[in-house]
């Protein structure tokens, strides 16, 4: 049972989120697929794949023009609005849910969402760290459940000395405590100005 300043916090996320998207093309909607996603998928068999905070779609799309059976989720209706639009203008089938990656559990009610698994690919670009220490938990619960043998979780994330707020980032020890039943098989530096790392997990 989250605490007041728990749900706080959450709401507080939210509505930054939102306002990203209000706003208008938030920074980080590039258009591009990073080239860690390329080379992990390169010359792989299509599976299933699920995005966690997929924002407008672009790496959503590119996988499911690679023919993966793609599902995938953002916690802001606007950005889950545009995704769809630019799957249906690129001629791809893709499915976009607005909801919250850490109630993947919670079936289908207000905040919960209905994703069967299993999944072969979890794609995160940025996700994991900004959600509330209290949910990152129920966030792993959700891909472990859905988990194929020998899935793979590609996350990119920030480091918390990123951030000057007391809920973002990730490090690598605390995906080894987190994602009980994983390997943390890679981790590799991004190229930001800030610490940012490229974590890839393996399902065992
Ligand atoms: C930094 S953005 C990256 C978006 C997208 N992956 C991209 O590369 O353009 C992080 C995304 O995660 C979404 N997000 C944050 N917390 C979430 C949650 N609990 N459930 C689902 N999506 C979430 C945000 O709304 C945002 O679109």
């Amino acid at each position: 049972m989250a605490t007041d300043t728990e749900r706080r916090q959450e709401q507080a996320v939210h509505r930054m989120l939102e306002e990203y998207y209000r706003a208008g093309k938030p920074p980080w909607d590039t258009d591009v697929t990073p080239p860690e996603l390329v080379a992990l998928v390169d010359g792989r068999e299509p599976g299933r794949a699920l995005e966690l905070g997929c924002g407008t779609g672009t790496n959503a799309i590119y996988l499911a023009r690679l023919g993966w059976d793609v599902v995938a989720v953002d916690l802001v209706d606007r950005a889950v609005e545009q995704a769809r639009a630019k799957a249906a203008a690129a001629g791809v089938t893709a499915r976009f849910l607005c909801a919250d990656a850490t109630r993947l559990d919670e079936g289908e009610d207000e905040d919960g969402v209905d994703v069967p698994g299993r999944y072969d690919l979890f794609f995160d670009l940025s996700c994991f760290c900004a959600i509330p220490a209290h949910r990152r938990d129920a966030y792993v619960a959700g891909l472990t459940h859905r988990a194929a043998t020998d899935a793979h979780l590609l996350m990119f994330g920030y480091g918390p000395e990123a951030f000057d707020d007391p809920i973002s980032g990730v490090t690598a020890d605390e995906l080894r405590t987190r994602f009980t039943g994983w390997d943390l098989v890679d981790v590799t530096p991004g190229t930001n100005p800030v610490p940012t790392f490229w974590f890839t997990l393996r399902r065992t």
